[in-house]
């Protein structure tokens, strides 16, 4: 299946990491024109503050310790079991490849931060610190949903060539900005998909990232000065609409592998 996400834009660097030739779109926050013609089921990202270790949620651990405070296995846990639904699985291998897509975006976006703050050193502190930990989990988040995908027998997607904004390679707080709604379209991807994931192992996975993707938000939101957590709930996004999100930045088409949509 052939799906074409966006066409490049002038606006749009694509080239080398923090090459300086437009302006910042708000792409993320409604506006956008790209028409997805695209029948992925999927979610999104996550994150980590200045003293985060691990770039998805100990799940196991946890478990392991409420299992040992409770004095013995927890039913609902201990119940939950892999699905056999070859539908099921197909749809979950879906959902994570859309979720890889929105990986591969954040992983590239903080990967050329980094390079280009290598180059001219336009981050400060704690700015720098948190592009370094960003580019490090979310890395790690494609090789994560990439070994999950294959785990259950899909192909994971490749990674689609990606463009940003020239600014920000050059503006601290362009830089957040855009890293404030990716993080955000990801947290909200991955809650919304949560309710479509057949296997329990697979949901288990996809709440470890989640919890990480949210605390880049807020480590995000801390260096722009604004509240970490400014509301009592979460938004869920559908898988459409966070892909949707991430089409301008993706200049060509992305070929799904067979039977993941
Ligand atoms: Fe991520």
């Amino acid at each position: 299946m052939k799906i074409r996400l966006a066409q490049n834009t002038p606006a749009m660097d694509n080239a080398t990491p923090g090459t300086m030739n437009g302006t910042m779109p708000n792409a993320m926050s409604g506006g956008m024109t790209t028409e997805s013609r695209m029948n992925m089921m999927g979610l999104g990202p996550m994150i980590a503050s200045p003293n985060l270790n691990a770039p998805v949620e100990q799940f196991g651990a946890t478990q392991a310790s409420m299992m040992r405070a409770s004095g013995g296995p927890i039913p609902g846990l201990r119940e939950a079991k892999p699905t056999t639904s070859a539908q099921g699985i197909t749809n979950d291998i879906a959902i994570l490849n859309s979720a890889l897509v929105l990986e591969h975006l954040e992983a590239e976006f903080y990967a050329r931060v980094v390079a280009a703050d290598q180059a001219r050193s336009f981050l400060q502190g704690r700015q720098r610190n948190a592009a370094v930990t960003l580019a490090r989990d979310e890395a790690a988040h494609v090789l994560n949903v990439s070994e999950m995908i294959v785990k259950l027998g899909g192909a994971p997607i490749e990674k689609p060539p990606f463009q940003f904004p020239a600014n920000v390679f050059l503006s601290p707080i362009a830089f957040l900005q855009l890293a404030v709604e990716l993080e955000e379209n990801g947290v909200g991807a991955y809650l919304g998909a949560a309710p479509m994931v057949a296997n329990k192992d697979v949901l288990n996975f996809a709440a470890s990232i989640y919890g990480i993707e949210a605390r880049h938000t807020g480590l995000i939101r801390f260096l722009l000065g604004d509240q970490i957590a400014p509301r009592p709930l979460e938004q869920p996004r559908t898988i459409e609409e966070a892909v949707a999100n991430a089409a301008p930045f993706i200049v060509k088409d992305i070929v799904m592998p067979a039977g993941t949509g």
